[in-house]
């Protein structure tokens, strides 16, 4: 790192891409552009600082970005960087490029990556939240949550169209790694019957009574399971409740990387272009070491020890909301 003064910034997107990076990264820029500091764009993540992939990036070079899905920086997870000699190359190929700081936006790993370059090699960094799991402390949203809940959303109001015009039982797969947050914002704003969530495991007793209490009166019945949860995912548990209900017609779906696409809701837009100029205040402010985020509507820092370390919880108001419209 040169000096405490910011003249040069690099920007990148690692870990899983999300909608509403392109966003950000446009609000890096500009504002950068605004305070006379130079922005590098580093393509595909920390894999790029390694392999000299660097592109200079002025306001004009993020013009019609916002609207877009996935990142035009590309994103990779490296493991190069994830060895000590990774980290001493990265840290050598920005003190080349004459790099004072970096924008990063990605997840926890990638928040890892640049907590030990910080105290590895003194690296300042501030991260911007980019996953649509939305588990990250230090903020109530992170960048592509609200897009990936909508998309999700979309599909299972679809499955219930068809769900419903066969009496079928359907078990709708949704991301979020070993989270929740996904599944259960879905299963209240589709109207399921059911979630099941890593951070609530619930038995297959409990879904089988649920889903009993409905038999007869409704026309369909959608239980959304979370990636991470412990049966083992929607096709496992399916093969549970047909076990237990041999009459039950059964389908599972899995959405997949569907949500992970898409033009990013305005939410996002809106998170992202608050993020990326509050990202760059901050770095001429000083900070470093932190993820940005929004906590009750401000614009909060938080120390990426804490932002990775800690777990952050689900709304568990909203299994009793879930209960309750589910009757
Ligand atoms: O972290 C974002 C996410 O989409 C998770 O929800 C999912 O478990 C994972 O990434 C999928 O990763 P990949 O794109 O490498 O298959």
């Amino acid at each position: 790192m040169s000096s405490e003064v910011i003249r040069h910034i690099g920007v990148f997107t690692s870990g899983g891409d999300s909608p509403g990076m392109n966003a950000a990264i446009r609000a890096v820029v500009r504002a950068a552009a605004l305070q006379g500091i130079q922005v590098s764009g580093i393509i595909g993540g920390y894999d790029g600082l390694l392999t000299g992939r660097v592109r200079t990036l002025g306001p004009r070079d993020v013009s019609n970005i916002v609207q877009r899905g996935g990142t035009i920086l590309r994103s990779a997870r490296s493991e190069e960087f994830r060895t000590i000699e990774g980290r001493v190359k990265a840290a050598a190929a920005i003190r080349e490029l004459g790099m004072d700081a970096l924008v990063a936006i990605g997840g926890d790993g990638t928040f890892t990556g640049a907590n030990l370059l910080f105290k590895e090699h003194g690296v300042r960094t501030i991260g911007l939240p980019g996953t649509i799991d939305n588990d990250l402390a230090g903020t109530d949203y992170s960048i592509g949550y609200d897009t990936a809940i909508n998309t999700a959303v979309e599909a299972i109001d679809r499955i219930r169209d068809t769900a419903s015009s066969h009496d079928r039982l359907f078990f709708v797969e949704v991301m979020g790694r070993d989270t929740g947050f996904i599944a259960l914002a879905c299963a209240v704003a589709a109207g399921a019957e059911f979630v099941l969530v890593p951070e609530r495991p619930e038995h297959i007793d409990e879904l089988v009574e649920a889903l009993s209490k409905g038999s007869g009166t409704k026309s369909s019945s959608i239980v959304v399971v979370a990636e991470g949860e412990e049966e083992g995912g929607a096709y496992d548990v399916s093969r549970k409740v047909k076990e237990r209900i041999p009459n039950a017609d059964i389908r599972v779906s899995v959405i997949g990387h569907i949500q992970r696409g898409g033009s990013p809701s305005v939410q996002d837009r809106l998170l992202a272009s608050r993020l990326g100029v509050a990202a760059v205040d901050a770095l001429i402010a000083g900070e470093h070491d932190k993820m940005i985020g929004v906590v009750n509507g401000q614009i909060t820092l938080t120390p990426f020890t804490q932002s990775i370390g800690k777990v952050k919880s689900l709304n568990t108001d909203l299994f009793r909301v879930l209960a309750i419209l589910a009757t």
